[in-house]
């Protein structure tokens, strides 16, 4: 048996962190704000902070073709590539509330959005990404690694790695 863990920061109020952060906090939620989320009610913003001392941020953009939409966490990382591509990623503020319920603990990005994240740390030579979240209210949980929340992940070097198969052999699988 083998076994992983993962440590986090948790905070009970944002007097708690740094001034910096405290900043990145305030841009995610007027993020939030603005989310287009008439399905879902549930408003997510991201702000992500550059190592240029720009702020980038994004929020959920939904559509009535309901897998058409995007999360805050890709509409942000992607604007931030699409503007200042190679631009080193400090840290990342996720916030969350709903229109239709309180939400008073912190969200964590989905499946999708941990790969996206990922990329995206890699291409800083895997310099880690601490990721800060919470609801409209309640604790702030900080994460140092996007990779905390993706074991096992899949990354370039597993699409290279090992042997080369040889043109003429049919199928590289063994039973
Ligand atoms: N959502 C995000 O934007 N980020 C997350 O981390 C989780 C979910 C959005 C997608 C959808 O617009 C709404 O929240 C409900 O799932």
């Amino acid at each position: 048996m083998k076994a992983l863990s993962i440590t986090y920061e948790q905070y009970d109020t944002a007097q708690d962190l740094r001034k910096d952060i405290q900043s990145l906090a305030l841009k995610a939620q007027e993020a939030a704000e603005k989310a287009y989320a008439p399905y879902s009610k549930f408003h997510v913003g991201c702000a992500i902070s550059l190592e240029n001392g720009t702020i980038v941020t994004g929020n959920n953009q939904e559509n009535v073709a309901y897998p058409s939409g995007l999360c805050a966490e890709r509409v942000a990382i992607f604007s931030a590539s699409a503007t200042l591509p190679g631009e080193k990623i400090k840290s990342i503020f996720i916030r969350a509330f709903s229109k239709k319920f309180m939400v008073n603990q912190p969200i964590s990005p989905c499946g999708s959005c941990r790969q996206v994240l990922l990329e995206y740390q890699m291409l800083q030579k895997d310099q880690p990404i601490p990721i800060y979240m919470q609801g409209a209210s309640g604790p702030i949980l900080m994460i140092n690694d996007i990779r905390d929340l993706l074991p096992f992940c899949f990354f370039e070097e597993k699409l290279n790695e090992g042997e080369m198969i040889k043109a003429e052999e049919n199928s590289p699988l063994t039973l």
